[in-house]
């Protein structure tokens, strides 16, 4: 069965029997004008914007992506969910990534339609029938992630099993301190668990791989080592082929007042997981990198709406691209943008509240800003590429609709005293 696919930005879905289409709303391009700029000065001159403005720089995704792919001694695939906006997919394509991990349908569409040449594994592990079911006779995907038992049920009767099927398994693995996400609470077989998917889907003819992930932003890469033991007890008891090995993703970006070591180090621990275990020559390396291709590849800007002391208020907040300073704490590199009169050299920090009229959305970290900041005025916060467009909701009718194309460099990359935390 073979189903039209869908024109852009729509996806298609069986819904009592049939294909239902729904708008893909993912990559809400749709709404954003996007404009190239040599500076993000040069934007605000431009577009004096009373609405925030997201500022993409696709030569920095690409040089992140480019540099990924060549230390990484296997396959990367981006996970679209922690930036699945057009111009950084582009970016990241331009730059030789080809394969990508989706977790859902308007993800899977918006792959296949920009990139069709490009390679997609839906690596979510719990998928409804509808969705598994479209994703493979639509969309042709082939690669799909299990942690469970009832789940692999679902993918052999949906599709039939087989040769032309992967099914990866994907393994719990201990909580590591300091991460963003423990991913490994939600998801995850024990050993036993994985074993029994295992047997199963080689007896159904599939190929088989194995999946974990350390948590987000793991600044520990010894947590690949101890992963990859859990991996070869699971492969010693299992005794099945392995044709692919996925570590995930969890590679870190760098972020104010944190220290993180080189993508290297974390080679060197996959390596020495890897020597411990017995896998067929032909067995493909993968990873599914997110926040360290694309978080430091995009500003933003955003305008004070009103200062009370010091606190600031700002056209963006939690319900918009900045959940992540609550959800990780995450301090952001920030400068004030004004152009009618000089700035005071005083730094200090002020509590920042988003725009909603909810007092929840109150940013739990603060600002380093001039002590003179006044309404009007504009604030860059750099860093955000990762898991902030992603996450925008339009509660209160707040949107961020604007996105341009930016040719400066990230300012904090160019001043390193930006990423020092004062807190
Ligand atoms: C299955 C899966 N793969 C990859 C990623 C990307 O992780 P990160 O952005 O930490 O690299 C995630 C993030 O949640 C994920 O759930």
């Amino acid at each position: 069965m073979n189903g039209q696919l869908p024109k852009f930005l729509y996806f298609t879905i069986y819904h009592g029997g049939h294909f239902k289409k729904f708008v893909n709303k993912i990559s809400k391009d749709f709404c954003i004008l996007v404009k190239v700029f040599k500076t993000v000065d040069a934007v605000v001159r431009a577009l004096t914007p009373s609405y925030p403005v997201y500022c993409f720089r696709p030569h920095v995704f690409h040089n992140l992506a480019s540099s990924f792919l060549q230390e990484f001694p296997g396959r990367v695939l981006y996970a679209v969910k922690c930036n699945p906006h057009l111009e950084v997919l582009k970016a990241l394509y331009n730059a030789g990534i080809r394969h990508f991990d989706t977790a859902s349908l308007p993800e899977i569409a918006l792959i296949r339609e920009n990139f069709p040449d490009a390679a997609i594994y839906f690596m979510h592990p719990v998928k409804g029938r509808a969705v598994i079911k479209t994703a493979y006779h639509v969309y042709n995907v082939d690669n799909f992630v299990v942690d469970y038992q009832n789940e692999l049920d679902k993918i052999i009767e949906e599709t039939g099993g087989g040769s032309g099927l992967t099914i990866f398994v994907r393994l719990k693995t201990p909580p590591v301190e300091g991460t963003f996400y423990h991913l490994a609470d939600k998801f995850g077989a024990s050993v036993a668990e994985a074993v029994q998917m295992l047997q199963q889907a080689q007896s159904m003819g599939c190929q088989l791989g194995l999946a974990f992930h350390v948590g987000s932003q793991c600044l520990h890469p010894e947590a690949y080592l101890q992963a990859l033991k859990i991996v070869a007890e699971t492969l010693k008891q299992a005794k099945v082929n392995l044709h692919f090995l996925d570590v995930g993703g969890g590679f870190p970006s760098q972020y104010m007042g944190q220290k993180i070591a080189g993508l290297a180090e974390y080679v060197k621990s996959i390596e020495t997981g890897l020597q411990a275990i017995s896998l067929r020559r032909d067995c493909v390396l993968m990873c599914e990198p997110g926040r360290a291709l694309v978080a430091e590849g995009m500003s933003m800007v955003v305008q004070v709406l009103l200062r009370k002391g010091n606190q600031l208020y700002i056209n963006d907040g939690i319900y918009g691209s900045l959940s992540e300073t609550v959800t990780a704490k995450l301090k952001l590199p920030t400068r004030l943008i004004r152009f009618k009169k000089p700035v005071s050299t005083d730094i200090i920090s002020y509590t920042i509240n988003g725009c909603s009229c909810d007092s929840l959305d109150v940013l739990s970290t603060t600002f380093d800003l001039p002590a003179d900041v006044v309404e009007g005025d504009w604030i860059e916060i750099d860093r955000i590429g990762a898991y902030s467009n992603a996450l925008a909701s339009h509660f209160n009718g707040f949107y961020p609709e604007a996105a341009v194309i930016v040719e400066d460099e990230p300012f904090s990359s160019l001043h390193p005293r930006f990423l020092k935390s004062n807190d």
